[in-house]
């Protein structure tokens, strides 16, 4: 019987950096000889990606929080059943540039849904199916918008106020100190190179979680 895989998802706000240093991850755990995929969300499937185009379109300006909800909530159920839960079962690890936690941070957090709704669509929609480890890349929410804004137009969730995203990095923070055992934070305010070390730093620690999981510890 293969060793089940491990699910690895990287958090945070705007311009935190996520996609370089999930790639930067991704780099030293294959040196290693990891096995693994990457992925995102909103997306990670042919239809996840779809609707992952209506939320961040601009001209839908008129979506309610209960229909982005569920639309999130769609674009999971496929991704998990078409590549996340396969993957993890043939033993490979997945790297999820957000999850669920995002949910909590932004719709509940941010938008104000009952943290409870969202817990009921976890259960529903994920079973049993939790991340083994979270790295949340935390940074002041003028600086990651500051580099958003760099980065070219906005998308529709980009488009927030600043009030919503301090309350998008406080739910993060929250989530964080509640569950120590699976997150880590890295200060993304630092420059690119002292971000890498820090990220190096928790590709040990990482590793030594897969090594008690995989020993059934
Ligand atoms: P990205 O820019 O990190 O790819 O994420 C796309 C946007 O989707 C980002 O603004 C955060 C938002 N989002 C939610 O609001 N809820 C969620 O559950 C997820 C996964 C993303």
């Amino acid at each position: 019987m293969s060793t089940r895989g491990f699910f690895l998802t990287f958090e945070g706000g705007e311009g935190v950096g996520k996609t370089t240093n999930l790639g930067y991850l991704e780099n030293i755990l294959q040196d290693q000889g990891i096995d693994l995929i990457v992925t995102r969300e909103p997306g990670g499937s042919e239809l996840g990606e779809k609707i992952r185009e209506l939320l961040l379109d601009t001209r839908s300006d008129n979506i309610n929080a209960m229909t982005e909800l569920l639309l999130l909530f769609a674009a999971r159920a496929q991704h998990i059943s078409e590549r996340i839960e396969p993957a993890l079962a043939a033993g490979q690890w997945v790297l999820c540039d957000r999850f669920t936690d995002a949910t909590y941070a932004y719709q509940s957090g941010g938008r104000g849904v009952a943290m409870d709704t969202v817990k009921r669509l976890e259960e529903l929609v994920q079973v049993g199916l939790r991340p083994n480890y979270t790295i949340l890349l935390d940074v002041a929410v003028e600086t990651g918008m500051a580099r958003a804004r760099g980065r070219g137009e906005l998308d529709r969730i980009e488009r927030e106020t600043m009030d919503f995203f301090e309350r998008v990095r406080a739910s993060y923070l929250e989530q964080a100190r509640c569950n120590l055992d699976r997150y880590r934070i890295v200060d993304a305010s630092v420059s690119i190179e002292e971000v890498r070390q820090q990220i190096l730093g928790v590709a040990r620690d990482v590793l030594s979680h897969w090594e008690t999981q995989r020993s059934g510890g």
